[in-house]
Order: C-alpha cells, then sequence, then structure tokens
C-alpha cells in the first residue's frame, strides 16, 4: 500500500511533504520518510514510525528545490527505519519511493548481488534504485532510458518517485498503483491522490498504467511504450476533500454523525423531487435490466454492503450474487450469458477488486463500479460508475460510506422498478441514524460493559446477519476485540461452544419473521450464561432489551443495527484507549493483493 508524494520548483517543500504524508497516511502509518535537494545535496531522513514522529525527526529546512515523501504499509520486511523509504541504490545515485508490490524481487536482487550490488533493507524497493543505477551506467548514463529499461524488467505493481544525484528533474513511473500529477505556480507535484496536491494546485494529471517520465518546475514530460504523450489536465473541488475534524475527537465519531447528510445528499443527486425520476443513467439502468445475473464483486465492509444488493436484486426477481473479491479473482465463476458486475468500493483504488475488474475487462462484460472516489482506478475503467456522494472518509473504519453504498444500493432498487419510494424510506432511515446519534449515550454506557472482553458475538437472521457481519467487523478492526457474527439458526452447530461465562453477545433484531427465533437463539446463550443484549425496532422490543431503534421500512431497519454497531466499536475502542481512527495493522486503501 503506502502513500508517495513529491515535488520540484519554488515551494515550501518542508511542509508540502510532512502535511502530504499526514493526509495521506490512511495508505499506511508504520514508518515514514523525506528525502530533500538543498545546495546540491539530498538529505535523507527516515523513522519507524508515524509521520508525526518523522516531523518531530525533521529539521526545519527551506530553499530545497525537490522532495519526495512516503508513508509505508510494510508489505516486504518490518516496520524499522532501515526498511522505511526513501531508499537508495549502492552508490547513491538514485533515491526513491515506493508504493507497490514487485512480484520478481527475488530473481532481481539474486540478478544484482551477482554484479556486485548489496542490501541494506528487507523490501523489495531497494532492488529498484539498483536497477536504475545499474542501467543508468551501463546504457551511458541517460536515466529516462534507464527508467524505461527498469520497467521492462519490473513485474508487479508501482508507484514511484525518483530523485537522481545531479539531475535537476524529478522522475517518475506507474503501473498498478496510483500516481497522479499536479501542475503549480512554478513547481511541480505528484502523490498517490490528490489530496496532499489540493490548495497548491487545481490541475490535476492522472496516469494510466504504464506512464512514466519527469517533472521541471515549469514542465511535465509524460511518456508511455517509448512515445512522448501529451498530458490531459483534469481539476477537483477543493470542497471534496475536507480534512477538519470539525470539533469532534474522531474522525470515526464525525464520520458517523454525518451519515444523515450523506443520505440526504445521495437523494439529492439521484433523485429529481420535482418531476420525480430518478437521475441514474439511462444505458446503465438499461444494461442491468438486460442482464441474466448481477454479481457483486467486493471486499470487506464494501462486501457487507454488496449483501444487500444481492436481496434488492432478488426482490425484483434479479438473479443476484456476491463474491468476496479476492477469492473471486482466483476463480471467477460467471454461471450466466448476460452477467452485469456491479463493484462495490469506497476508495475505488482496493487491489483485489482491480484484479476482478480486469478479468471483467478481458472479457469484455459491462460492469458497474461504485464508488466514493470519483476519479479513482476502478471509476476511469469501469463501463459506468455511480458515486456514493459519502465525502472524504478518513477513519480507517468505514461507516459512512457503508451507509452511502446500501442508501445508493436502494435507490437503484427504485429507479429499475419505477418507485419513488425508496426516497420517502431512507427518509426514514434518516430520522432513524438521528435518533441513534441523539441516544449514543446509552450505547457509550454498554461499551463499558464489554469493553474488558476477549470475544463477542453478533447474532441475527436475515438482513439482521449481515448488519451481524459489519458490526462484528467495527468492533474487531478498532478494538481489537475478537468478535464473530453468525446467524441465530448457526450458533448450536458449532459457535455455542465458544461460549463462556459473560462473554458478550449481541443479538441483532430487525424483521418481524425473523424476531421471535432470533430471541429463542439468544435465550439458549443467556442459559449458557452469556451477557446478552438485544438490539431491536420499537414494534418488536421487549423489556430488558439493551437499545431500542425507530422502526423504518424493514428492508433498510438492520442499517440502523449498523449505526449501533458502528458506535459499539468506536467507544469500546475509546475506553480501551486505542488509536481509533488508525488502527494497527490496517490501512485505510489497501492496494495490494
Ligand atoms: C472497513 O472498515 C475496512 N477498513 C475494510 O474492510 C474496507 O472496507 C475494505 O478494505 C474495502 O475497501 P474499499 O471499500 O475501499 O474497497
Amino acid at each position: 500500500m503506502c502513500g508517495i508524494v513529491g515535488g520540484i520548483g519554488k515551494a515550501d517543500f518542508r511542509n508540502f511533504v510532512i502535511s502530504g504524508l499526514k493526509k495521506l497516511d490512511y495508505r499506511g502509518y508504520d514508518s515514514a520518510g523525506i528525502a530533500y535537494l538543498l545546495d546540491g545535496e539530498i538529505t535523507v531522513v527516515k523513522t519507524a514510525g508515524t509521520v508525526e514522529m518523522l516531523d518531530e525527526k525533521v529539521s526545519a529546512f527551506q530553499g530545497a528545490s525537490m522532495a519526495i515523501g512516503h508513508t509505508r504499509w510494510a508489505t516486504h520486511g518490518d516496520p524499522s527505519e532501515v526498511n522505511a523509504h526513501p531508499q537508495w541504490s549502492e552508490h547513491k545515485l538514485v533515491y526513491l519511493v515506493h508504493n507497490g508490490v514487485i512480484e520478481n524481487f527475488r530473481a532481481l536482487k539474486t540478478r544484482l548481488k551477482a554484479r556486485g550490488y548489496r542490501f541494506l533493507s528487507k523490501t523489495d524497493t531497494e532492488i529498484i534504485a539498483d536497477l536504475l543505477e545499474f542501467h543508468f551506467e551501463s546504457n551511458g548514463r541517460i536515466f529516462l532510458k534507464a527508467l524505461e529499461e527498469t520497467m521492462d524488467d519490473l513485474e508487479g505493481s508501482y508507484a514511484l518517485a525518483i530523485m537522481v544525484s545531479g539531475d535537476e528533474r524529478l522522475y517518475f513511473a506507474k503501473k498498478g498503483s496510483p500516481l497522479l500529477l499536479g501542475s503549480g505556480d512554478g513547481a511541480a507535484f505528484l502523490a498517490s491522490d490528490c489530496v496532499p496536491m489540493m490548495g497548491i494546485t487545481k490541475r490535476f494529471v492522472d496516469l494510466n498504467d504504464g506512464d512514466y517520465g519527469y517533472l521541471e518546475p515549469e514542465r511535465i514530460a509524460l511518456f508511455n511504450s517509448g512515445r512522448q504523450i501529451r498530458p490531459v489536465f483534469s481539476e477537483r473541488k477543493i470542497e471534496d476533500f475536507d480534512y477538519d475534524l470539525r470539533g469532534y475527537p474522531h474522525f470515526m465519531l464525525k464520520e458517523i454523525e454525518e451519515e444523515p447528510q450523506v443520505l440526504s445528499r445521495l437523494v439529492d443527486n439521484y433523485f429529481d423531487p420535482e418531476t420525480g425520476d430518478y437521475l441514474f443513467d439511462k444505458s446503465m439502468l438499461r444494461a442491468i435490466r438486460e442482464a441474466d445475473e448481477i454479481i457483486f464483486l467486493a471486499c470487506g465492509t464494501s462486501h457487507y454492503a454488496s449483501l444487500f444488493g444481492v436481496s434488492f436484486m432478488e426482490f425484483m426477481g434479479k438473479p443476484a450474487r456476491s463474491y468476496v473479491a479476492s477469492e473471486w479473482a482466483y476463480h471467477p465463476v460467471c454461471l450466466s450469458k448476460r452477467p452485469l458486475y456491479i463493484l462495490i468500493s469506497q476508495s475505488g483504488e482496493t487491489a483485489d477488486l482491480i484484479a476482478c475488474q480486469k478479468i471483467i475487462n478481458s472479457e469484455g462484460r459491462p460492469n458497474l463500479a461504485v464508488v466514493n472516489v470519483k476519479d479513482s482506478s476502478l471509476a476511469r475503467r469501469a463501463t459506468y460508475f455511480c458515486l456514493v456522494y459519502a465525502g472524504l472518509e478518513v477513519a480507517v473504519a468505514a461507516t459512512k460510506s457503508y451507509i452511502a453504498q446500501v442508501g445508493l444500493l436502494a435507490l437503484l432498487l427504485g429507479a429499475l422498478t419505477g418507485s419513488s419510494s425508496p426516497v420517502r424510506h431512507i427518509e426514514g432511515l434518516i430520522g432513524g441514524i438521528n435518533d441513534i446519534i441523539a441516544r449514543k449515550g446509552e450505547i457509550e454506557n454498554l461499551a463499558e460493559k464489554v469493553y474488558q472482553s476477549r470475544d463477542a458475538f453478533f447474532v441475527g437472521r436475515g438482513d439482521s446477519f449481515k448488519a451481524a457481519l459489519e458490526c462484528s467487523l467495527k468492533l474487531k478492526e478498532i478494538s481489537y476485540i475478537h468478535a464473530e457474527a453468525y446467524p441465530g439458526g448457526e450458533i448450536k452447530h458449532g459457535p455455542i461452544a465458544l461460549i463462556e461465562e459473560n462473554t458478550p453477545v449481541v443479538g441483532l433484531i430487525s424483521d418481524g419473521a425473523t424476531a421471535l427465533p432470533l430471541r429463542n437463539n439468544i435465550e439458549e446463550l443467556s442459559s449458557r450464561k452469556a451477557a446478552t443484549y438485544i438490539v431491536a425496532p420499537a414494534s418488536l422490543s421487549a423489556k430488558g432489551d439493551a437499545f431500542v431503534t425507530k422502526d423504518i421500512k424493514p428492508y433498510l431497519q438492520s442499517l440502523l443495527n449498523v449505526v449501533f454497531g458502528q458506535y459499539l466499536a468506536y467507544y469500546v475502542s475509546l475506553k480501551k484507549g486505542l488509536p481509533i481512527d488508525k488502527p494497527r495493522n490496517l490501512a485505510k486503501s489497501v492496494t495490494v493483493e
């Protein structure tokens, strides 16, 4: 994964790199580093820690003419200072930062070792620096050519920013990992996404795989497959990138509480109240109608959102399935003749999903990307794309983007069936979420009872099982409590053996048909001395329930269970004193397979 930034020309590069890396640390935050060119000399500072720690370590400097920076999510080699980027070549000709994975690095390392190169780190990145140096020394010292030759050698994914001793250009290359260029006033920049460059430039160049070249302060030289190409500029609006906590202690809390506003925005963007028409691309709706099967692909929270998509499609009589992207990519099963794929991803950069999209595109099949980032890789390569308008989501734990994804799928259902009811139902959902926000103190009290537990279970039936999956993912990722989700009826087929005295079990009720059997399941667990807590809508609630939600339309009801689970995870993590927005070992955008 990892985030990279770089720039050349007239700019405050200390500030640009450090603040840029802070904005990119959703891509990983286990080590960080910077290299800058000042008075003809390249200085490198690295830390086996966060960007904040790097900030403390880098001395104040001004007048640098070029800099690169990196925040890392370790793939090869532990998160130590020696493995942090920038990495450099044997003779300190090349300094570079890398996002991606070099699959053939062992073979290349052996080749380089045979030529006398020695390696300091355990990374797959260091070999790129050495390869560049090797080709440069062998080809008559032409760096652009060395870059082309190195790209030919590399298998895997990379976004690279490269500084070369004695060279006044900042080189770059991209394959498989995201990279954007930005053109400023007397300076040029690059970064893994546009956020570090917002406010400095409004003109961006989205790079395609195989693109490479160099930046000069007033010039972008772009190449692909040996030919120079003209950069295509696009603009981004600064208001789309709200990085302010706005008084909240954590982004996760802020983002949960933005959910009502996110749903309103979604409706505003996809429904015209004057005409009663949905505003989806008509050819996309036609393609969905004509498909004989809908296949949803996604990972993590987005996968759990896609489970609602399956139910919505089935409701309108359309066969549908959902697969975890990393599984389907290696077993791309499709039993229908005219499938349409719906790829759901907050970031639009998830490598497992991009791997699926490559297969789908190579077969010429239509695919719809449901994303939260307009210019993301998935969106750009999809046949159709829909934005979920959740706004920038900073906390690693997805919250508002999940609600927006399911909201979008509900609106899509409305558009496909020609019914405006989902718009009204989403208004009901907004009311239900506002009610939970007003009563979050009750969930905080409940967290007090749960936070010291080693294990926790979420149990549901039907839609509330889908909610249970998401609640357990939220709890485990930010509180590090081992959490599982089970369909109520399955518990006694094995998992019940795990129940000990006071093991917390949260029973999630969302519909009348399954309320009673679920209560019976929870009762069975109470009898085994589990500490059970039931969450139910008002009309299905009973004395002693732990939390009561508002009654809304049954097919959206279990989203209120999820909001409950988001708060529960938040407060448990808070009580444990954990880094809520940046849990250990995780990154917001998972750009390695
Ligand atoms: C969510 O809380 C997780 N951090 C993670 O499961 C995430 O949903 C998953 O990595 C998919 O990301 P995407 O939506 O950006 O594709």
